[in-house]
């Protein structure tokens, strides 16, 4: 499948959809405390996407259960929401995707639980700094892989690792369209960025190793050595000047 180019009314919809994550994570973020279990997370999460006249995204994709994702501590990503309770100390991944009028958004962020360590609270701002070391490329006229490059580069630099099992995506009508955007250094250029293409771009960073597994219930990602992974993702629209943000 080619990437496709989204016209200026496309995105105006997509920003919709985009819109609705950001005033999500708002209220998501607000309800991170010791006790609170993750299935709470993904009932206040379905809610309020319904609310707003919007679908989950996830909910049913390839049979997944659920609204969001929340995966903490050494799960990286797809983790399913549980009766699992938040514990002073975790570290929570939030991943969420709406879809609104055509065209899908999708957004991930990383939260402590009360009080957490110095380095998870390095993890969580180093992933966070490294998608904006890789969006200095997403724009007209750079490669795709310049903005995986960067990102390694930052998430390298500060001792962390970068997950290659999952990469970020093209985004549109498809939550998941071309081109695959690793988080790692690739050895072709690939394609060259184009005004109107939307990027969903989410580095997902280790504390040790970046190798993963996947656990029996078929969709939670761990690290392998057991330390805690960290995520963080954004729908980007390339422009011809500084990239459009339309989760933010
Ligand atoms: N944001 C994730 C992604 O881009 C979430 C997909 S979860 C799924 O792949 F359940 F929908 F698969
Ligand atoms: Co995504």
């Amino acid at each position: 499948m080619a990437i496709t180019i989204k016209s200026e009314e496309h995105i105006e919809k997509m920003r919709v959809a985009g819109q609705i994550l950001k005033r999500l994570d708002e209220i998501l973020r607000r309800e991170i405390k010791p006790g609170i279990t993750t299935a709470h997370l993904d009932k206040i999460a379905e809610e309020y996407i319904r609310s707003q006249g919007a679908e989950p995204s996830f909910k049913g994709y390839s049979g997944y259960p659920a609204s969001i994702c929340t995966s903490v501590n050494d799960e990286v990503v797809h983790g399913i929401p549980s009766n699992r309770k938040l514990k002073e100390g975790d570290i929570i991944s939030i991943d969420m995707g709406s879809y609104i009028g055509g065209f899908h958004g999708d957004c991930a962020r990383t939260y402590g639980v009360g009080e957490i360590s110095e380095n998870d609270q390095k993890l969580i701002e180093v992933t966070k700094q490294s998608f904006f070391e890789g969006i200095k490329f997403a724009k007209a006229g750079c490669h795709l892989h310049e903005i995986g490059a960067a990102i390694q580069k930052y998430v390298e630099e500060n001792g962390f690792g970068v997950v290659r099992d999952y990469v970020g995506h093209g985004i549109g009508r498809h939550m998941h369209e071309d081109p695959a955007i690793p988080n790692y250094r690739q050895i072709g250029r690939g394609p060259k960025l184009l005004k109107g293409m939307v990027l969903a771009i989410e580095p997902m960073v280790t504390a040790g190793t970046y190798d993963v597994k996947v656990l029996d219930d078929g969709w939670t990602a761990v690290t392998l050595d057991g330390k805690n992974a960290a995520h963080y993702e954004n729908t980007v629209v390339i422009t011809d000047g500084e990239p459009m943000i339309l989760t933010l």
